[in-house]
């Protein structure tokens, strides 16, 4: 059903407070580093990031007569190269989702870092805020990803090309949309960064209404000549991608019998494939006009009546490259004119590790205390972004093949779910705190290096280990195991086996 707009417009003028609740389903705005929730001028209420992220320390910024509210607080994360810092956000697993983070580092010397953003083990972008950041201004980046769990992570990457401190955020939203909203993208291959939103014939600031459902910024055009105002006539609903009706309350409209010639999206574009929205509505009410669009020296639509209830076409993969040119031209009395855009450049949706592996190594680390931060996310993916001590192997599967957390200071105890890795070779937790017991490994057929020595662990040897072919290294000495070495350990030769000094029923 569509939302009932009016009324929403007015419960935000009523009811400021709970304005937080026009965004449907699972949404989040998020004021990192914040302690406490706080409001910001259109009524919306941010809430501290706390719940959500482990990593990184929050921190306020020295900087005076900040208009947004929400850039006044920041969380900064250690520039550990590889490692990915995530935010873990409970979706609903069948919808798609627009998120748009904001960065201001507050000041633009030092010049601020660079950093990776990867939602899902989906390499997104990298963030480079130099340039905003002279100006004195916030950067935003938005895309459009679904959710392909029960959580979906936003994370931000040290990349160790290029970041030289610690990633940092000041907000973060993730808003959950409707089914129809851009939902010519096939989301189950790729997923969406926005490279700009227009709202043409206007000339101010960029603008958000009350009445948009998921926020979206709308970015003024450079041409006050040709800028009208409408009297607008739309319904949102009756468009997918649900623009609010006051995007259409502006127009660039060209001379009469000429063709209106754009250069739009502003910036030059790489040769690659991208999504475009174009939203028209009649200035004049009960009048229509017929254009014909062409992008570049292509056809985009022909023959297009609009009329002052609007009227909207997209190109679900259009080739683009370098500066982009926009041609609306008119095959009736009235001249042509065009409201607003929407322009996305579409990315694959990467792959993640095996499902049994990740939940496997899930059920490892919530046996354990005082792991590494960044144990968040997918475990091996994007490449090069795997967990510190994980190491995995690409294939036609993604799969986890050492664990080397040696010297981790890490206490807990061995998950048996660790027998679920079938592909380890190698496992390492040497000289950290373990306790309990060594789990039954000999589902583990490839292992070949099993190093617990110097922690903690209890009870017997386990028999199973003995049937495990590849197995060449043994290190276990200085635990506390009891019980005999059993025989078939023995009796592999060609095997390094060093049970310790401490090892008190040596047969
Ligand atoms: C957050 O709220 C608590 C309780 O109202 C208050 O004591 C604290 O000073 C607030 N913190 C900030 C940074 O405003
Ligand atoms: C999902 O995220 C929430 C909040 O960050 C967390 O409490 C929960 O354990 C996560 N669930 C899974 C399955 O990771
Ligand atoms: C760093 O750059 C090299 C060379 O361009 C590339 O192969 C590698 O994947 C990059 N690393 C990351 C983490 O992006
Ligand atoms: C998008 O949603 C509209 C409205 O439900 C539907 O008519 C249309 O077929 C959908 N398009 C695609 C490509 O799924
Ligand atoms: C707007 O549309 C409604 C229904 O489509 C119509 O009744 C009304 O007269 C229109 N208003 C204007 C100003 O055209
Ligand atoms: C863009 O890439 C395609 C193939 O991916 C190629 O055929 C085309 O010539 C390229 N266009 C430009 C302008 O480089
Ligand atoms: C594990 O990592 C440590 C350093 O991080 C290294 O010294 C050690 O050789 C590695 N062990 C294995 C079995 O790869
Ligand atoms: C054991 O781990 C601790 C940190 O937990 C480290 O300081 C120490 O050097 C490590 N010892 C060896 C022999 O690697
Ligand atoms: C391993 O995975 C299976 C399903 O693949 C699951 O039933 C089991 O509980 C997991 N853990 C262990 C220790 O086998
Ligand atoms: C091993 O140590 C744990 C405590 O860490 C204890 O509860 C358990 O009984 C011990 N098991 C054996 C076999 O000694
Ligand atoms: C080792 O195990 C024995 C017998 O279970 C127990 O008495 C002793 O306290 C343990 N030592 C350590 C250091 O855990
Ligand atoms: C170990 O080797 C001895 C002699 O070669 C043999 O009798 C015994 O059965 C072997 N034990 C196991 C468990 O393989």
């Amino acid at each position: 059903m569509p939302p009932l707009f009016t009324a929403a417009v007015l419960l935000l003028l009523l009811l400021p407070i709970a304005a937080g609740q026009r965004f449907r389903g699972f949404s989040y705005l998020l004021d990192c580093g914040a302690e406490n929730a706080t409001t910001d001028s259109r009524g919306l209420r941010w809430d501290p990031d706390g719940p959500y992220v482990s990593a990184g320390s929050p921190s306020a910024l020295q900087v005076q007569g900040l208009l947004d509210p929400t850039l006044a607080t920041i969380r900064a994360f250690p520039n550990k190269p590889g490692a990915k810092f995530c935010y873990a956000l409970p979706v609903d697993p069948n919808r798609r989702y627009l998120v748009r983070p904001t960065f201001f580092y507050g000041t633009s010397l030092p010049r601020p870092p660079a950093f990776d953003l990867i939602v899902d083990g989906t390499f997104w972008t990298a963030v480079d805020t130099a340039d905003d950041s002279m100006a004195g201004s916030a950067s935003h980046y938005e895309a459009v990803f679904p959710a392909r769990g029960r959580n979906m992570t936003f994370c931000l990457g040290v990349n160790r090309n290029y970041t030289d401190s610690g990633p940092f955020i000041n907000a973060l939203q993730v808003i959950q949309l409707d089914d129809t909203v851009y939902n010519s993208t096939d989301f189950k291959s790729s997923a969406m960064g926005l490279i700009a939103r227009t709202k043409f014939g206007s000339t101010g600031d960029v603008e958000r209404y009350p009445d948009d459902s998921f926020d979206r910024y709308w970015q003024p055009f450079p041409d006050s000549k040709h800028a009208v105002s409408s009297t607008h006539n739309v319904t949102s609903a009756d468009f997918w991608n649900l623009p609010p009706p006051d995007v259409f309350n502006t127009a660039l409209v060209a001379e009469q019998n000429a063709p209106l010639v754009l250069q739009w999206p502003p910036i030059p574009l790489q040769n690659d494939s991208y999504y475009v929205a174009l939203y028209f509505a009649d200035t004049l009410d009960d009048s229509s006009r017929i254009f014909d669009v062409n992008i570049n020296d292509y056809r985009f639509v022909k023959d297009l009546t609009v009329t002052s209830a609007g009227h909207s076409v997209f190109a679900t993969q259009w080739i683009l490259s370098g500066l982009t040119r926009v041609i609306v031209t008119s095959k009736s009395v009235l001249p042509p004119l065009i409201n607003a855009g929407e322009v996305f450049g579409l990315f694959p949706i990467g792959r993640l590790t095996i499902t049994r592996d990740a939940l496997a190594l899930e059920s490892i680390k919530r046996s354990l205390q005082n792991i590494p931060d960044d144990w968040i996310g997918d475990p091996c993916m994007p490449h090069g972004y795997a967990w510190t001590g994980v190491t995995c192997h690409e294939g036609p599967n993604i799969r986890v093949i050492s664990l080397n957390f040696s010297s981790m200071g890490i206490s807990g105890s061995l998950s048996p779910e660790i027998a679920n890795l079938t592909a380890l070779t190698d496992i390492s937790f040497a000289n950290n705190s373990l306790s309990g017991s060594i789990p039954d490994l000999n589902k583990l057929s490839k292992l070949q290096r099993l190093h617990l020595h110097d922690n903690k662990l209890n009870g017997t040897i386990p028999q199973t280990l003995g049937t495990i072919q590849t197995l060449r290294e043994l290190f276990l000495q200085n635990n506390n195991l009891t019980g005999a070495i059993p025989q078939n350990l023995l009796n592999n030769t060609g095997f390094q086996f060093l049970p310790g000094n401490n090892f008190s029923s040596i047969p």
